[in-house]
């Protein structure tokens, strides 16, 4: 996908909270998607800054830990389809789930799941006009408010990608101060997905803008650099992994994923493990297999870029990270580990042919097996 950056970014502490940033949305309407827990958290009192600018509002809590196809096919219907912006605030799943509401507004009549890459049908490409969205990320990791992808799933079938630069959103409000009370175990996770987003990218072998090197390399510096202190709750360093998160989607907007995405999202469509988490289970088994001589031009590529810095090895770095939590090994059937395997074959092997090592059958096998009991 050709893709330059498209959306304007504010960053900062503490600006969401500041009304000189939301002009756009005076005198406006907006469709504002969140859930529960950040509405309790933050939403009362940004709703009186815009009744201050005249901004009409309706607030829609979600309930789905990840976008499922059918319940934005279903949720679509209520909702009235004349407004000027549509607003996530939240983690990846909400800033997906509002980029799906607006591909819904322009095409009502199409059921979104047919928009996503996958095999099982024809794939509807956005031609018109949507409405734009304003991200607000509530956690580091996911990139989506930068990305020009949403990932729905089909409980009856599969998770697919909608790819479309239409749903780049427009703004993004990023503020670091919404990391500060996340649970440990989430900042974990999504630290971990964007980590993946940025090596990922940067060892992909699709043909991408020299730049992306840098944003990727940048983005796994900061976050080698800022992981335990950010863990174990510094809030200095919430500003590096909102900056690592953001560079790290850049970075999949032009670089995209591979085989630890690959691994990851075959797995999300038989166990009901949330994508971060599942992104963590495998990079690490990936990374242990992966030629020193490709992990060392990411380490070359941070040196160069910060020559003042102590030499890293990214193993290592990332080997220290992993040490902060114990991932469970999964419990899965022999019917389940073949389900994951023929998944892969059947739907991924673009992003695994990406990911500079061979990874024949037998070693996708063996990957499965790796991470379980
Ligand atoms: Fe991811």
């Amino acid at each position: 996908m050709d893709f330059n950056i498209k959306t304007k970014v504010l960053f900062g502490f503490g600006i969401f909270f500041e009304k000189k940033n939301f002009s756009i949305l005076k005198r406006k309407k907006v469709l504002i998607l969140t859930n529960k827990l950040i509405f309790d958290l933050f939403l009362k009192k940004f709703t009186v800054l815009l009744n201050e600018i005249n901004c009409s509002f309706v607030i829609i809590k979600l309930k789905d830990q990840e976008p499922l196809a059918s319940s934005i096919d279903k949720k679509f219907k209520t909702i009235n389809k004349k407004y000027d912006y549509i607003m996530a605030v939240g983690g990846g799943s909400v800033i997906d789930y509002a980029k799906a509401i607006s591909i819904k507004i322009s095409y009502p009549k199409d059921k979104i799941w047919n928009f996503a890459s996958h095999n099982s049908s024809k794939q509807i490409k956005i031609k018109k006009k949507l409405t734009p969205v304003i991200s607000v990320p509530t956690t580091a990791g996911t990139g989506s408010e930068v990305t020009p992808f949403s990932v729905v799933s089909n409980s009856k079938v599969a998770k697919g990608t909608i790819k479309s630069v239409k749903i780049v959103p427009k703004l993004s409000i990023i503020d670091p101060y919404f990391l500060i009370k996340l649970p440990k175990k989430i900042k974990f996770f999504t630290g971990i997905d964007a980590l993946a987003h940025s090596i990922e990218s940067f060892l992909s072998n699709k043909l991408k803008p020299k730049y992306i090197y840098k944003t990727s390399a940048t983005s796994i510096f900061l976050i080698i650099k800022s992981f335990k202190k950010y863990f174990d709750g510094s809030i200095k360093e919430c500003e590096n992994l909102a900056l690592a998160s953001l560079l790290a989607g850049y970075s999949i907007s032009n670089g995209g994923t591979a085989a630890p995405h690959a691994f990851a999202q075959s797995l999300g469509v038989i166990k009901n493990i949330n994508h971060a988490e599942s992104v963590a289970i495998f990079l690490k088994k990936v990374l242990d297999i992966t030629n020193t001589r490709e992990l060392n031009r990411i380490n070359f590529e941070i040196k160069k870029l910060f020559p003042d810095q102590k030499k890293v090895n990214i193993k290592n770095e990332i080997a220290k990270i992993y040490k902060l939590i114990k991932i469970k090994k999964l419990k899965l059937l022999k019917k389940e580990k073949l389900m994951i395997y023929e998944d892969i074959k059947k739907n991924r092997l673009g992003s695994i042919k990406k990911y500079p090592i061979n990874l024949n059958d037998q070693r996708i096998k063996s990957i499965i097996e790796s991470v379980c009991k």
